[in-house]
């Protein structure tokens, strides 16, 4: 069984570029083989890593809800769970030390409990053959729950210094509780931070909503001009502030 990592919080606090920044610390540690999951129906973790996702979990789905509703039934004579397996793994998209896997979204009105149940269970046992496994996640954690039954070793939240994004992140710790999340340790990460520093009202209520910040990841102009620009995250300098930052985090946890 490979340790699990999840990444959460709200929209646009940097839970993607983050994530990545995480992954590519792994794969220079040589930490592999790493699974990749990104979970947000808008996924762009692709583009933080620089590569090209050919197909996603969401299209696999439509896919053979279309091939059942057209009658024409599976090549090669193959049962529908046969074809999922055989098509989860075509989805499997080889990057530079990790595998990337991306669920993506359903657009269509067809019922996916059998088939989301089926994905699920091999998406489980495909990630149990790697090392880590790494998910970043949408803004809640409610659909995790329906995506993974794994246990989870780390999970970190990603919060901007603003006390609204710090309670929406206490928010999801709670929900964790109440989800019953099988979570073994949950971080809080500010990112943002101007001069890498954090304000007092901040501090407060970092600890009203009883988090463990685990480091800080400074406003960053060169994520903003790599951002930009079109180039991928992972290929800013191993000197870079929030690269650093990153590498101080996980090594917190002994990864
Ligand atoms: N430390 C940082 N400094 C400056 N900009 C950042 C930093 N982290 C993230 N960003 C920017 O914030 C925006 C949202 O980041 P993203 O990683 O997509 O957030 P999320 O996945 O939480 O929605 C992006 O434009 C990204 O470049
Ligand atoms: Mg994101």
């Amino acid at each position: 069984m490979g340790y699990t990592i999840a990444v959460a919080g709200k929209g646009g606090t940097g839970k993607t570029s983050l994530t990545g920044l995480l992954i590519d610390n792994l794969v220079k540690k040589g930490e592999n083989p790493i699974l990749v999951v990104d979970a947000d129906a808008n996924a762009n973790i692709n583009e933080v890593l620089g590569v090209d996702v050919e197909c996603t979990i969401g299209e696999i789905r439509e896919e053979v809800s279309q091939r059942e509703i057209s009658g024409n039934g599976f090549p090669g004579g193959m049962t529908k769970a046969q074809y999922l397996k055989y098509r989860l793994n075509t989805a499997v998209t080889e990057g530079n030390g990790y595998d990337l896997l991306v669920m993506g979204r359903s657009e269509g009105q067809g019922c996916y409990c059998y088939v989301n149940g089926v994905l699920r269970e091999q998406t489980d046992s495909l990630s149990d053959s790697y090392k880590y496994l790494v998910i970043d996640n949408e803004a809640g954690m409610e659909h995790l729950s329906r995506k993974t039954t794994k246990h989870i070793d780390t999970l970190f939240l990603v919060s901007d210094c603003s006390r609204r994004s710090i309670q929406a992140v206490g928010r999801i710790k709670e929900l964790v509780k109440e989800l019953n999340l099988k979570v073994s340790n949950i971080h809080l990460i500010v990112n943002k931070a101007m001069d890498g520093q954090l304000h007092e009202g901040v501090k407060e209520e970092i600890a009203i909503q009883g988090l463990n910040l685990i480091g800080i990841v400074p406003m960053d102009e060169m994520i903003y001009e790599y951002d930009s620009s079109g180039i991928p995250l992972v290929k800013l300098p191993e000197d870079n502030k929030s690269k650093l930052a990153i590498k101080e985090i996980l090594s917190e946890i002994e990864i």
